[in-house]
């Protein structure tokens, strides 16, 4: 049996698709188990696709942020994963999945760690000017991607970049490398 992993998303889910690709080659060592979103992210098809569970869990279905925060983790709990990762989810991790899976809750970045973080990475970092940005993969703390980095990869910023630009140049590396980091870890 492999590692299983619960994917939380909030968006198109390209990187999500990346580990789903993953998963399929030949001798992977996880796959995954269940696919978790704060909203109706488009992503959320590549996983029905594939006959794997899926959940949304609405901030706004519940009275406050500790009901959904216990809410977020019971439906990943319900899926007994090893490891969890954050592919494009855009909220904040509460203590309940902070306290059943901390070490274990990798995020992926689109900016170089500690540069940009938060929910506009490449927008900061094209604003600041900067000619050099990339993508990190961190362990999740309680802040906003502070928690330890793993992995990095640059990427130059062109004259002409707008963020639509500059962010799909930076997923081309963000994805292979967060599998690999993905691996690594299912690898012990
Ligand atoms: C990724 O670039 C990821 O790094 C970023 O959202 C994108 C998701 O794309 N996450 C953050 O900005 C978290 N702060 P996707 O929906 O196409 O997978």
């Amino acid at each position: 049996m492999t590692t299983p992993l619960v994917v939380l998303i909030s968006g198109t889910g390209s990187t999500l698709q990346a580990l789903l690709a993953a998963a399929r080659e030949p001798r992977a060592p996880f796959h995954v188990a269940a696919v978790i979103a704060d909203r109706d992210a488009a992503g959320l098809g590549f996983a029905r696709a594939e006959g794997i569970p899926t959940e949304i869990v609405r901030l706004r279905d519940h009275p406050d942020r500790e009901t959904w925060d216990r809410a977020l983790a019971a439906a990943v709990a319900a899926h007994d994963p090893e490891l969890v990762v954050l592919a494009g989810f855009m909220k904040l991790l509460g203590a309940p999945l902070l306290e059943t899976y901390g070490g274990r809750i990798l995020n992926t970045h689109p900016a170089l760690l500690p540069s940009f973080p938060g929910a506009h990475g490449v927008r900061d970092a094209l604003a600041h000017g900067v000619k050099i940005t990339g993508a990190t993969v961190i362990d999740v703390d309680a802040g906003v991607d502070t928690g330890r980095i793993l992995a990095q990869a640059a990427v130059a910023v062109a004259e002409d970049d707008t963020e639509e630009t500059l962010h799909a140049r930076i997923k081309q590396v963000e994805q292979p490398l967060l599998v690999e980091v993905v691996r690594r870890r299912c690898l012990g």
